[in-house]
């Protein structure tokens, strides 16, 4: 099963709406591996956004998203990296479509909610910034053979 990483930005948790949110991944059928929260430093910023640390946007970036707390989260589940890219919608919520997470709930570029890790790379090295191996639990449930059949699993 793969996993991804989230991360509900701190406009989420001043709006009051982690639990939609995390209601929305429940019911997707993705399992929760990872949960935390707290907040990040300048530094943990500048690593997790290591891609965008010399665009012109960056200290913008950097002061929104070091503003307050986070909730940060592993999930898992097959393809989860995609699947979660696809319930957030385009990065600008004025042009995320409807029924995805930015496009139901917001219409900036910035203040956008969540954040999802963009590909099985990036996965693997958000989680590991956030998390360490210890912070993330395995589990079944009764759940999982609902979830998809078995020759769906490898992705
Ligand atoms: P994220 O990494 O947060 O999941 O968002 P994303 O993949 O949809 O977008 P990305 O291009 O990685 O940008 C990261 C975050 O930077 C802010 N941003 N501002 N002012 C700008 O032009 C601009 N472009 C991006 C957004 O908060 C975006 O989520
Ligand atoms: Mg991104």
């Amino acid at each position: 099963m793969q996993r991804t990483f989230i991360l509900f930005k701190p406009d989420a948790v001043e709006r009051r709406l982690c639990g939609r949110l995390l209601a929305r991944l429940e019911d997707r059928g993705l399992k929760i591996v990872g949960m935390k929260m707290l907040q990040v430093t300048s530094e943990l910023a500048a690593k997790h956004y290591e891609e965008h640390v010399t665009k012109p946007f960056y200290p913008l970036l950097e002061e929104f998203i070091t503003s307050g707390p986070v909730v940060a989260l592993v999930a898992e589940g097959p393809g989860a990296v995609q699947v979660v890219r696809g319930m957030l919608g385009a990065t600008n919520g004025r042009e995320s479509a409807p029924g995805t997470i930015r496009g139901d709930f917001g219409v900036s570029r910035q203040m956008n909610l969540v954040h999802g890790s963009d590909g099985p790379e990036a996965a693997e090295r958000e989680i590991a910034i956030y998390f360490t191996p210890e912070e993330l639990v395995s589990y079944s449930t009764g759940l999982d053979k609902w979830v998809c059949a078995d020759d769906e699993k490898d992705a």
